[in-house]
């Protein structure tokens, strides 16, 4: 009872924000995300009746007990679905920084997800496996699948209500992500924290539920129509909104450093110039530059000259994620 799986992390275009349920992590608003190629994760889940409870080792070293119990809570899922009461070895590598708004628990619990369905033979379909990996984290769900994909918050309060559908594969339009690295430390505020803190404190919740419908229609006809003015436009524009709402929570949630705004200065300069780049940020410093295949070369290397960045990664949009191995009855 052995699978091993891979998902690659997303990066919203419109963004999340807020639960309509905590308990089960039912989004506020829906959300239209690109996967990516170069920054994944990679996992084995090893069930087994010599384990006396779950144990979760990430990037090389045991995760802490925090991180362990997130996990078990989140095999406790799929052992229900399975009637199951075996414990797991759950191991698991990032190619990328984790938890610094690199989106690490989205392809982690995606991962997570097919490798336990396939470890269990809970023979969940595509999406199944996006309503349980959503139980993990709000954005895992998106990681099920590859390209442009948006999450629907559904309309009632159950489990099945809330799952992500593929817009368009990774073929579909060959687009590039840069994310700049400004900081390599782990978030100070987690998403989900800061999402509560948000609904109870800011006055202007009620117009972010509002206007997240405009803007997951335009994103989408915006994407179906290849049209890049428009997706860049309302993928900052959906950032910047996103981040003015986490500043008006009280206390205000203040996820950006000083690079993290001369990258945005730097973008809009870019554009002043004719090179077509936007950006959108996470619940973190770093920031995601979203232009065409044709610019990336170009907007690298205006990025390199911008004071504060650790790191820049180039990346194309990426695959579905897949299970790469298996073993056990
Ligand atoms: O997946 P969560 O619950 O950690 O929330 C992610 C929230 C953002 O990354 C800020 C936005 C998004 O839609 O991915």
């Amino acid at each position: 009872m052995e699978a091993i799986a891979i998902a690659h992390a997303n990066i919203a275009l419109i963004k999340y924000w807020g639960k309509r349920d905590e308990a089960l992590n039912l989004p506020a608003v829906g959300s239209i995300s690109v996967t990516l190629e170069q920054l994944f994760t990679k996992t084995k889940v090893h069930f087994s009746d010599r384990l006396q409870q779950d144990v979760f080792v990430l990037n090389g070293g045991d995760a802490g007990e925090k991180q362990r119990l997130r996990v078990s809570r989140f095999l406790d899922l799929s052992r229900e679905i399975a009637g199951s009461s075996l414990f797991a070895e759950v191991v698991s590598d990032n190619n990328f920084p984790t938890g610094a708004g690199l989106a690490s628990s989205a392809s982690g619990f995606a991962a997570l997800s097919l490798a336990v369905n396939k470890a269990m033979h809970l023979a969940l379909s595509r999406k199944e496996l996006t309503i349980l990996a959503r139980r993990g984290s709000g954005s895992a769900a998106r990681s099920i699948y590859g390209g442009f994909v948006e999450m629907k918050t559904g309309g009632n309060k159950t489990n099945a209500a809330s799952y992500a559908v593929q817009i368009a594969d990774e073929t579909f339009w060959p687009l590039k992500m840069l994310i700049a690295v400004t900081s390599d430390a782990e978030k100070k505020i987690g998403s989900t924290n800061g999402m509560n803190a948000t609904e109870k404190t800011s006055p202007y919740y009620s117009g972010w539920l509002a206007s997240s419908g405009k803007d997951l229609a335009e994103m989408r006809a915006a994407i179906k129509g290849k049209n890049f003015e428009k997706l860049g436009t309302l993928a900052e524009s959906s950032c910047l909104k996103m981040h003015g709402l986490a500043l008006s929570a009280d206390p205000g949630l203040i996820y950006w450093n000083g690079a993290t705004l001369n990258v945005m200065h730097a973008v809009r300069e870019m554009r002043k110039n004719n090179i077509q780049a936007y950006f959108t940020v996470d619940a973190g410093p770093q920031v995601k530059v979203i232009c065409e295949e044709s610019t990336a070369v170009t907007v690298k290397s205006e990025l390199e000259k911008v004071d504060g960045i650790k790191e820049i990664i180039l990346t194309s949009l990426g695959p579905d994620a897949k299970i790469i191995g298996e073993e056990g009855n």
